[in-house]
């Protein structure tokens, strides 16, 4: 079943203008504005974070406050710039007071970003962070669990190669966490390049008990093994 409905959104200009004028949840009456994302459209890196914080709402461009530097020095880091690649969110307008997206808002959000992924064609998607993650793997699994493990999955028609790494926001306050981010980080040029074979993804058939998933979940997880992408 394809996640998207392609004749309201069949290019990119029309889903940006879709994204631009939303109202379908309660988010749109407290944004300055809609955050649709930022980069090229065309660009083989698609990182995704969770929603737009206050600075963000301002500007109309994701990852621009603190976590968005740190985001931006790492992508540097790699040897590229943040033009070269695109920066999208789960949700695209800022929730009250920086709070977690809701389940309903992400529900309401999620073609957006399924047909921006869908459009882009990226090699692959980095997840920042647990929302982007669960959302992109079909899986309850965390990030703690999956972060630096690359792991195939298919959204609507796209084969994506997701990548799960800490969300930079996380990594401001806990020096631990901020260098295992780098080290996920420093994978992706190989991971771009296609030298590496992916390897099976420890979080292939964790229990209920161990998850606390429903049994339907516990599936979803186990169809997120390796095909081979590259
Ligand atoms: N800024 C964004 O655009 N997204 C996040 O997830 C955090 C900060």
């Amino acid at each position: 079943m394809s996640l998207l409905e392609p004749p309201q959104f069949a290019s990119w200009a029309d889903l940006e203008r879709e994204a631009l004028a939303c109202t379908k949840c309660p988010l749109a009456e407290t944004r300055t504005q809609v955050v649709f994302g930022v980069g090229d459209p065309h660009a083989g890196l698609l990182f995704v974070g969770e929603g737009p914080g206050e600075q963000e709402d301002l500007t109309g461009e994701p990852f621009v406050g603190r976590a968005g530097r740190l985001l931006t020095s790492l992508i540097e880091g790699i040897g590229l710039s943040r033009a070269e690649v695109y920066i999208a969110n789960v949700v695209k307008c800022r929730p009250p007071g920086n709070r977690d997206p809701l389940a309903d808002e992400i529900k309401a959000c999620q073609s957006h970003l399924f047909r921006q992924i869908e459009l882009i064609q990226p090699r692959a998607v980095v997840s920042l962070g647990n929302f982007a993650t669960k959302l992109l793997s079909g899986s309850p699994v965390g990030i703690t669990r999956v972060h630096g493990q690359q792991q195939n999955v298919r959204l609507g028609e796209s084969e994506v190669l997701l990548y799960p790494i800490y969300h930079p926001a996380a990594a401001l306050y806990t020096q631990a966490m901020l260098s295992v981010l780098e080290e996920d980080f420093r994978r992706l040029p190989e991971l771009l390049g296609g030298k590496q074979t992916p390897t099976p993804v420890a979080i292939a058939t964790p229990t209920p008990a161990q998850t606390g998933a429903e049994p339907a979940e516990t599936a979803a997880v186990e169809e997120t093994t390796q095909l081979g992408f590259f």
